[in-house]
């Protein structure tokens, strides 16, 4: 895990990478730890912002470095500009991929907190980082708990048709088939699942 995977697909041929005096082995060393992104997925309600945010607290205890990008913010900002067309969602994953990619190279361990409903997309930011550098943490949540959470009401909303497109009502989530990590949520707490992710990451070796 010495090294960041470079694109070959810039639109232009006169646009050429320029190596950095600093390099990503420079910052891993510097940081003493595997960067690495922890890609959680799973729908709307399922506890994958929450899930996140306590793991990032664990690794900061731990004296890690991370960072952790979450849906409903970056939508706030670099991704004002997407809905939740098919279309829209995959730009929304494409970006963040990219975004992930380059916090790995800073040395950051990175969290993603998206629903990224698409097999094909996650698979797509997986292809954009080296092995190992992306873990699938499957926030594995029952449709029937999530729409009972309802933490803000959009389950009710989509039921009555005032939101269109929304995931597990009339947009598809595709479960991850072989995710690194697996979280089953049902009667567990936050503090467990994210006990069980750190655990995870232990024995894999990342901290
Ligand atoms: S993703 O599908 O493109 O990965 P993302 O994680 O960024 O979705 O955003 C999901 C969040 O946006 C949900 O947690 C919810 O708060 C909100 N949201 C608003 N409309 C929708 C919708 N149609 N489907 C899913 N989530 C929606």
């Amino acid at each position: 895990m010495t090294y960041i995977k470079k694109d070959n697909d810039s639109v232009s041929d006169d646009i050429v990478w320029h190596n950095t005096t600093v390099t990503h082995q420079d910052r891993v060393k510097l940081k003493r730890q595997q960067p690495v992104v922890l890609w959680f997925t799973g729908l709307s309600g399922s506890g994958k912002s929450t899930v996140a945010n306590a793991v990032e607290s664990k690794l900061l205890s731990l004296g890690k470095h991370s960072y952790l990008l979450d849906g409903d913010n970056v939508r706030h900002g670099l991704n004002k500009d997407l809905g939740f067309s098919d279309a829209d969602r995959i730009e929304n994953i494409r970006r963040i991929g990219e975004v992930a990619k380059l916090f790995v190279d800073s040395g950051a361990i990175v969290l993603t907190a998206f629903i990224s409903p698409f097999i094909s997309d996650r698979q797509q930011a997986r292809e954009l980082l080296a092995e190992k550098q992306f873990l699938e943490v499957f926030i594995d949540t029952p449709l029937e708990i999530c729409e009972q959470r309802d933490p803000k009401g959009l389950y009710k909303k989509a039921r009555k048709g005032e939101i269109k497109n929304f995931t597990g009502i009339d947009s598809k989530y595709e479960a991850p088939l072989n995710p690194e990590i697996h979280v089953k949520t049902a009667n567990k707490s936050i503090e467990e699942c994210a006990e069980l992710v750190v655990k995870q990451l232990m024995e894999l070796g990342y901290i």
